[in-house]
């Protein structure tokens, strides 16, 4: 399986997705600074490999601290979070690791310094560990949906380098080839950062799985021949109406695959589920660098001086998404309601 990111002696080591598909090769961080400029950089990036980084980047700041009193600790606990959580605004799996560590913090503050820094890491690795558990549920539960044989379409990258292994939308595609269906995937190349060109592809093509990248503005045309059967694509979170926050783009093949009646499917852990937060528009939009836009590869595609925008992500209205498929099941419309019961399943499971 892909190593997207590792507690290791070291320090936490992340395979560096910047430089795929070229080079496979990997970081080792050895302060929290060091993992927050990676999770910024997009070394490692995908919601909830971001939220598993976060989780080690708090244990190694922790681990490392000098603290001699807890309400020190917690002090330092305080500003490490503060460090990590300002890195990515819009997947929400980074504010879930964040509360789940503070709140690991809050139960053991009573024990010994150096038994707090192991429990702080053992809580980290946990949430990797039930990372590949959940995305290996979403894809025996997504993998009912998937036609038998067919075209399916993809956006972006939520596969084993957007989580801790396996992938989200990437685990129901992986469990529905190991349930024996003829699936043909089509990536999206991904513009401007291009996941899907760099990422999907290197990661079906390992597994053999047949891939095809087409670059976005091909996506219409090929639902329009017949090509695509359904399509399937992570989150970064969804509010609790169900409107869904994912790379953008995602906006724009939900509404073809309305117009064509292809169903769209979301496939997303628990912890990108924001039932405090009520619609779409309350989603902050990470606004990233235009260089990202104006250059490929280094290359200036763009004349000097004319604006550019660069929205990392948009927001799909829950009526263009056919079902959200988590760990917990698949849930239909009204989400409000489906998406609640899902959720509090997960908070009873986690006590
Ligand atoms: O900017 P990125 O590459 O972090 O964006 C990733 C996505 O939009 C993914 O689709 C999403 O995080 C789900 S990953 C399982």
């Amino acid at each position: 399986m892909i190593q997207t990111l590792e507690w290791t002696d070291r320090g936490v080591r992340f395979l560096d997705q910047t430089k795929l598909p070229t080079e496979e090769t990997y970081v080792t961080c050895t302060t929290y600074q060091q993992v927050a400029d990676v999770i910024r950089n997009m070394v490692v990036r995908g919601a909830p490999a971001i939220g598993v980084a976060a989780a080690m980047g708090i244990a190694l700041g922790i681990n490392d601290s000098k603290a001699e009193s807890t309400g020190d600790l917690k002090r330092e606990l305080d500003q490490i979070c503060d460090v990590i959580g300002q890195t990515r605004p819009t997947a929400v799996n980074l504010f879930w690791a964040i509360r789940r560590m503070q709140e690991k913090f809050e139960r053991i503050r009573i024990r010994p310094i150096p038994q707090i820094k192991q429990a702080l890491i053992e809580e980290a690795q946990r949430m990797h560990a039930a990372d590949i558990a959940a995305n290996q549920a979403m894809g025996r539960h997504g993998a009912t949906l998937i036609p038998s044989e067919g075209g399916v379409l993809t956006h972006c990258n939520a596969g084993a380098l957007a989580t801790a292994g396996y992938g989200t939308a990437l685990g129901v595609i992986r469990a529905a080839v190991e349930a024996g269906k003829k699936i043909h995937v089509y990536a999206d190349e991904t513009r401007p950062f291009l996941q899907g060109a760099r990422l999907t592809a290197w990661e079906l093509m390992k597994d053999g799985i047949p891939t095809t990248v087409i670059s976005d503005n091909m996506a219409g045309a090929m639902m329009r021949q017949g090509k695509i059967a359904a399509i399937v694509v992570g989150a970064d979170r969804i509010a609790a109406n169900g409107d869904v926050a994912n790379k953008i783009g995602t906006y724009t093949v939900a509404v073809l695959a309305k117009e064509h009646g292809i169903p769209f499917y979301v496939a997303a852990p628990i912890s990108t589920v924001d039932l405090a937060c009520p619609d779409g528009s309350q989603i902050p939009i990470e606004q990233r660098n235009v260089k990202e836009v104006t250059h490929i590869a280094g290359k200036q595609m763009v004349p000097d001086g004319v604006s550019v925008e660069n929205p990392a992500f948009d927001v799909t209205p829950a009526k263009y998404v056919s079902a959200i498929i988590t760990e917990k099941g698949i849930a239909r419309a009204p989400y409000a309601d489906s998406l609640r019961l899902l959720a509090g399943q997960e908070a009873e499971v986690r006590g």
